[in-house]
């Protein structure tokens, strides 16, 4: 599939965009089931590291389903494409400079070895949102959950398709122990170091 194609190397790297910037580039991966949180912690993170002038950008599932990934639905298969594509958005945008946040519930262990190989494990924060599917359920924000149950949506993740918890993720978050206000200084605390060009 690679014949004939040459990527072109360019002046400006991303070590020269990090610098002028004064901050490195990774992505924080939000993974967990619908309605953990994930978007919710995302969106303050973001926020949070924007008002510091971070350059930031947020990558999550609804969104990108609604654009680039709209051919794609929630088979193993599709699920798998989803994500090979968002690795390659991610790569570039980290390349551009930018920290991305990213929340998709990427629910197969080797869906997310994937996902580190791509984009490289020193670019990669895995934030698990470990929310249990009671609690996920008992929210159930969007009223998929109750679809789900119904039979009106199949594959749906933790009630007829699997979702594989992270064993070592780089930070967790229980949702139902710990206030929303402490999770955000816990992974703002965690990222500063990585921010920091040595
Ligand atoms: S995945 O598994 O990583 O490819 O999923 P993702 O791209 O993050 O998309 C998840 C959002 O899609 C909505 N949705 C479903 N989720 C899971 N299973 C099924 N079958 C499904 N159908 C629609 C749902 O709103 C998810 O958003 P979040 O924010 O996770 O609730």
């Amino acid at each position: 599939m690679m014949e004939n194609i040459i990527p072109q190397n360019f002046h400006i790297d991303k070590e020269e965009r990090n610098k002028l910037n004064g901050h490195n580039s990774f992505v924080v991966w939000f993974t967990g089931l619908s309605g953990s949180g994930k978007s919710t912690l995302a969106n303050l993170v973001e926020k949070k590291l924007f008002e510091t002038g971070i350059k930031t950008f947020s990558l999550d599932g609804d969104n990108i389903r609604s654009g680039l990934n709209k051919d794609l639905r929630f088979s193993a298969d599709d699920r798998k494409e989803n994500l090979r594509r968002i690795a390659e958005v991610a790569k570039l945008f980290i390349e551009s400079g930018t920290v991305v946040i990213a929340s998709f519930i990427s629910p197969l262990k080797k869906d997310r070895e994937y996902l580190k190989k791509t984009i490289g494990r020193q670019n990669f924060i895995e934030v698990f949102v470990n929310t249990s599917l009671d609690e996920c359920e008992r929210r159930d924000v969007k009223g998929l959950y109750k679809k789900a149950r119904a039979g009106e949506i199949k594959n749906f993740t933790g009630i007829d398709a699997p979702y594989e918890k992270p064993e070592n993720p780089d930070l967790e978050i229980k949702t139902e122990e710990e206030n929303l206000e402490d999770a955000l200084k816990r992974i703002v605390l965690h990222l500063e170091d990585k921010l920091k060009i040595s």
